[in-house]
């Protein structure tokens, strides 16, 4: 199976979500995660964004050996310069430019000619490439760039010496088949694409950064940006334990392999919403509270018989220890009588059905059944034969 590399940003673009500041110590900590974690970029930060942005790219350049590190530059010459001071002891430096692609932007933001784009992304990623080989180039708001303009300018930054061209979509805009098919056209109409890896970089602004990486995949990238959890700026990016489980668990459609060592998901996910603060949803995919949790009676039945039923994911893929039932007003009788089995009791037919009786009234008024309510009732239910 060929190789999805995972680009992880969540000290980048994670760290901009509102709210989510961290220090350099919380910084390293995260990445020491992240190489356990196996990721294959680590994007550490923007460090002409402030001292302490700095210090902290510094510091994982020379704590965290084998993952490539990464920093951001805006096309300016002062940032990539910048950048590579905070980048030069890294084992595996990366320096990621980027410039804005789209008229929007050009227009209103940067207030520049396409041909000034052209020339400053040209330029800037020469001299990023005099200081390190590996370079990555992204046209910031490409999926809302003119394509023709986009081409040319992908075709000028290999030429300058671009090994990676990573196409955001910005502000969460594109649909999965319309982002594919943009993937698919920088394949077909950049002549010189075949010298550089395709990676893509999704937001998730309509909940579609996960099915727009995928779909990216599907079309020749290479190369996923994602984050911890899926926090970043605005409604965040796509999530890294989304795509890399939906890559691995539907290996049959994809058919393309991570270095991710799946089972410190959990771990990562957990250290990352203790350091930012950042609670995770209970339904998130993946790693959230519910994730692995049953609590309907057809469900619960159905797990017991066998996981595979409603669980398409074993939990310790990820570094959760089993799955759990949930006892709450749709839980069955199987579901009750398993966890009477696991908290010890062993109740005749006639018991067990009064002390369920019991449980469904206690659960109709009563949002978590918790052992102990179990245990009272069971006790109280015995007392009174
Ligand atoms: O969303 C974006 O376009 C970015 C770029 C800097 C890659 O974060
Ligand atoms: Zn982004």
């Amino acid at each position: 199976m060929d190789k999805i590399k995972i680009f992880d940003t969540t000290l980048r673009d994670g760290e901009q979500a509102a709210g989510a500041s961290l220090n350099a110590q919380e910084k390293l900590e995260i990445a020491r995660q992240l190489e356990k974690l196996g990721v294959d970029i680590i994007e550490a930060g923007f460090p002409i964004t402030s001292p302490g942005d700095f210090e902290a790219v510094k510091l994982i350049a020379q704590e965290v050996r084998t993952p490539v590190i990464c920093g951001l530059a805006r096309a300016i010459p002062a940032d990539i310069d910048r950048a590579w001071e905070a980048l030069k002891e890294a084992a595996h430096p990366r320096i990621h430019v980027f410039i804005s692609s789209s008229e929007i932007h050009m227009v209103h933001q940067i207030k520049k000619s396409r041909e000034e784009v052209m020339e400053l992304a040209r330029t800037m990623v020469a001299r990023a490439k005099s200081y390190t080989d590996d370079i990555e180039f992204s046209p910031m708001d490409a999926s809302r760039s003119d394509p023709e303009f986009l081409y040319k300018l992908l075709e000028a930054v290999i030429d300058a010496g671009a090994t990676t061209l990573n196409i955001p979509d910005t502000v969460g805009y594109a649909i999965p088949s319309e982002f594919g098919e943009l993937i698919k056209g920088i394949r077909q109409n950049v002549p010189n694409i075949n010298k550089a890896v395709i990676s893509v970089h999704c937001h998730d602004d309509l909940g579609m950064g996960t099915a727009n990486s995928l779909a990216a995949v599907k079309n020749g990238a290479r190369q996923v940006e994602c984050t911890l959890n899926g926090i970043g700026e605005r409604a965040g990016n796509a999530a890294l334990e989304e795509v890399v489980m939906a890559l691995r668990t539907r290996s049959d459609f994809f058919n393309f392999e991570t270095g991710i060592n799946t089972q410190e998901i959990y771990r990562s996910s957990r250290l990352v919403s203790a350091l930012t603060g950042f609670a995770i949803q209970p339904n998130k995919a993946v790693v959230g509270e519910n994730a692995f949790r049953h609590q309907s009676g057809i469900h619960q039945d159905g797990v017991i018989k066998m996981a595979k039923t409603f669980e398409i994911m074993d939990p310790k893929e990820v570094g959760i220890q089993a799955s759990s039932l949930v006892l709450g007003k749709l839980s069955g009788r199987h579901a009750f009588k398993q966890h009477l089995t696991e908290l010890g009791f062993d109740l005749n037919e006639e018991d067990f059905d009064r002390a369920f009786k019991a449980f469904k009234d206690l659960a109709d008024k009563k949002k978590d059944v918790t052992d102990r309510d179990i245990e009272a009732l069971v006790a109280e239910e015995l007392r009174t034969t």
